[in-house]
């Protein structure tokens, strides 16, 4: 089948989503509210089933994650240390003339004719005017002293229209003086209404000045100028801007710095000592807990500390159907290890990046430093993604240039995924939008919170007093320099004074023979609800199936995983009337209801049951037929059809292998 197009894709899927209950949209019958969403029954299992499989990766398949929940809100402090009270804000622009805000760094550039406006006044008191130069004497405003030298300055040199294909009326004033006279008349109100707010429209090529007069004419009406001649003042071609509303062409405000935190208040006063968020990211708990959770994990360096939780963020404009969303899960892993100068101390080498087999190999080894961790962490993610039926060709492993690195950040790898919304590449691939970040964030969160709260945050290392012990003076100072440097650099960078961070950071050295160090941290932080779309997105699928007769219709099709699929396996008694049929598939029912997600369904007939468990994305049908009650002949009594949603293969299977059978295809 030819491939739909980009937003009729999108169509279908938001409409499939709704009409099977995946997702609706949150307060629907009150209009909806905007960035927020509810997930239905399809929706609800399939996120479950996703949160489970991460979790259980990260936690029950290996010995070196153990996990956390912790509270939405927490103390404000946090967020003051983690930066983000003061730099978690998106740069917000809105639309001078429709009000409507955007991200100022997502508007399209673009270029073209920038026509400069000064302002406006009401065309009935204009012509009043432009006729009164004929005799000035019985015009009230050519006949005062204060108004007539203005007035003679404006009309002794302008051009105006008021022709309707030039979209109105519209006035022509270059020199400073015209201008100026213009503002005192507005000042001394000689018009019925006027404006001097300076306004600016943006002609994209395609668009004539008749366009750009328009949306002047429209920004000045609503600024209560009736039926507005506009002032024109100047032209003037851009290249690439930001500056306009791609929709309209009309200036936007200047940007504006919006902290995406929202606010509440603990306890009942509403006053700023009361005041308190909603987290932005799991991550901080974890940062915040880390020495609670390492004393009673019994873990040791390197292990990780992993959370499933609710994240809120104003954004300035959701958008892409759940991708930028208000409120949203994310599942995040801080991963903490040994500062390279440890790893050096205890093996005497760090690994390099490009001589770790980290395809091959399931944990780190003693000489990963930093590097190798951060490589592993992207791999081990990307193979997680394709457990779950995401195939790497649907992903992009995109590092991040060292100008877009956050300054403590030492790498940081965005796995995309190719959403059929995503911008395309040049040579028209799509590029891909980002599911997941896995960031190599050195000590700096953990040193953060250690100078907020005034706790350390650093562990002792047994490895590495015994290692550091037999060291030679030369590598022990070689090591010490290095962590030193390191220490003063963050030290200096977040405001500590010179002198002050000398002496930590001699301090924070010197703890390397004791066995001390703050750890550093890779994190794969990863986005639920985006990454429910993007499995959404790529289980969505049309192709032909057979109906009762035999002729081919077009069904719409939900490819899941059988990991992740929300119901795992559909019962259809062949006919409804037959009690033994009903009988026999209830018997299946209960057979396997305790172990798989069942859906069981008896109504219409057994195609368009099919077609809505194709929708829903069942992998497996189950058919109990008249062979099943041995009708004809013992050889099939109690086999069923055992249906592939993919294939639409058919195949007979005992019931007493059904259950086995299916849960290996599941798991
Ligand atoms: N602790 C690091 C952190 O929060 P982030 O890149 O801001 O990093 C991590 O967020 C992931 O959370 C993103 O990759 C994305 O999957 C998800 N996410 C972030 N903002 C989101 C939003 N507004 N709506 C849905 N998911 C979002």
């Amino acid at each position: 089948m030819a491939e739909p197009k980009t937003n009729e894709l999108m169509e279908k899927i938001v409409s499939l989503c709704k009409r099977r209950g995946f997702i609706f949209q949150s307060s629907e019958i009150y209009g909806g509210i905007n960035g927020f969403w509810d997930y239905g029954p399809l929706g609800a299992e399939l996120k479950r089933n996703v949160k489970e499989l991460w979790w259980r990766s990260m936690t029950q398949e290996r010995g070196d994650i153990v996990g956390l929940e912790a509270s939405i809100i927490m103390h404000p402090k946090i967020w003051e240390a983690s930066g983000h009270t003061s730099t978690f804000s998106d740069p917000m622009v809105d639309c001078l003339l429709t009000g409507k805000r955007f991200r100022a760094d997502q508007i399209e550039p673009l270029s073209g004719t920038i026509l400069n406006f000064v302002g406006a006044a009401d065309l009935a008191s204009f012509r009043q005017l432009e006729e009164g130069q004929a005799q000035p004497e019985r015009s009230p405003a050519w006949s005062r002293p204060d108004c007539a030298p203005l007035l003679r300055t404006i009309f002794e040199n302008y051009y105006s229209s008021t022709d309707a294909k030039l979209g109105g009326g519209h006035l022509g004033l270059t020199g400073e003086r015209q201008l100026q006279a213009f503002q005192n008349l507005v000042a001394k109100g000689i018009f019925q209404s006027a404006s001097i707010q300076p306004f600016s429209v943006l002609m994209v090529p395609g668009k004539d000045q008749k366009y750009a007069y328009r949306i002047a004419r429209e920004f000045y009406q609503k600024r209560s100028v009736a039926d507005p001649i506009v002032i024109h003042k100047s032209s003037e071609p851009i290249e690439n801007t930001q500056r306009y509303n791609p929709e309209n062409g009309s200036l936007l405000t200047e940007p504006r710095q919006f902290n995406l935190m929202f606010k509440t208040y603990v306890g009942p006063v509403e006053s700023e000592e009361n005041v308190a968020y909603l987290r932005p990211e799991t991550a901080q708990a974890i940062f915040a807990q880390f020495k609670n959770v390492l004393e009673v994990s019994r873990q040791k360096v390197p292990f990780g500390i992993c959370q499933i939780g609710k994240a809120f963020r104003n954004e300035i404009n959701p958008r892409n159907f759940t991708f930028r969303s208000r409120e949203f899960e994310q599942m995040e892993l801080e991963f903490f290890i040994r500062p390279d100068e440890v790893v050096e101390a205890i093996s005497s080498r760090i690994a390099k990046g490009s001589e770790i087999g980290i395809r091959n190999s399931e944990f780190g080894n003693s000489d990963w430093g930093w590097e190798a961790w951060h490589k592993y962490w992207v791999e081990q993610r990307i193979r997680w993604y394709e457990s779950i039926g995401l195939p790497r060709a649907t992903l992009v492993e995109y590092w991040q240039k060292p100008e877009e690195l956050a300054h403590y950040a030492r790498a940081t790898v965005d796995i995309l995924f190719k959403f059929p919304f995503s911008k395309r590449d040049d040579r028209g691939e799509l590029a891909g939008e980002e599911l997941e970040g896995i960031a190599a964030r050195s000590d700096f969160d953990l040193s953060q919170h250690q100078r907020f709260s005034g706790k350390a945050m650093g562990v002792f290392d047994e490895e590495l007093k015994v290692a550091w012990a037999k060291l030679d003076e030369a590598t022990k100072k070689e090591l010490g320099r290095r962590y030193h440097d390191a220490r003063f650099k963050y030290l200096t960078k977040s405001g500590v004074p010179a002198e002050q961070a000398a002496q930590e950071a001699k301090a924070d050295a010197d703890g390397l023979a004791k066995g001390q160090y703050i750890p550093h941290v890779i994190e794969p932080s990863a986005g639920v609800d985006r990454l429910i779309l993007a499995l959404i997105c790529h289980a969505y699928s049309e192709d032909q199936a057979p109906d009762e007769k035999g002729k081919l219709e077009s069904r719409a099709v939900m490819r899941f995983h059988p990991r992740v699929a929300p119901i795992k396996v559909a019962i259809f008694p062949l006919l409804k009337n037959r009690p033994e049929l009903v009988r026999k598939a209830g018997e299946v029912r209960e057979l396997l209801r305790p172990h798989l997600t069942v859906f069981y369904d008896e109504v219409g007939a057994i195609g368009r049951r099919y077609r809505r468990q194709d929708e829903a994305g069942t992998p497996f049908g189950v058919t109990i037929d008249f062979d099943t009650l041995g009708e004809k002949g013992p050889e099939l009594k109690d086999t069923v059809t055992l249906r592939d949603r993919d294939s639409m293969k058919q195949e007979r299977v005992e019931i007493g292998d059904l259950l086995p059978l299916l849960l290996e295809k599941v798991r």
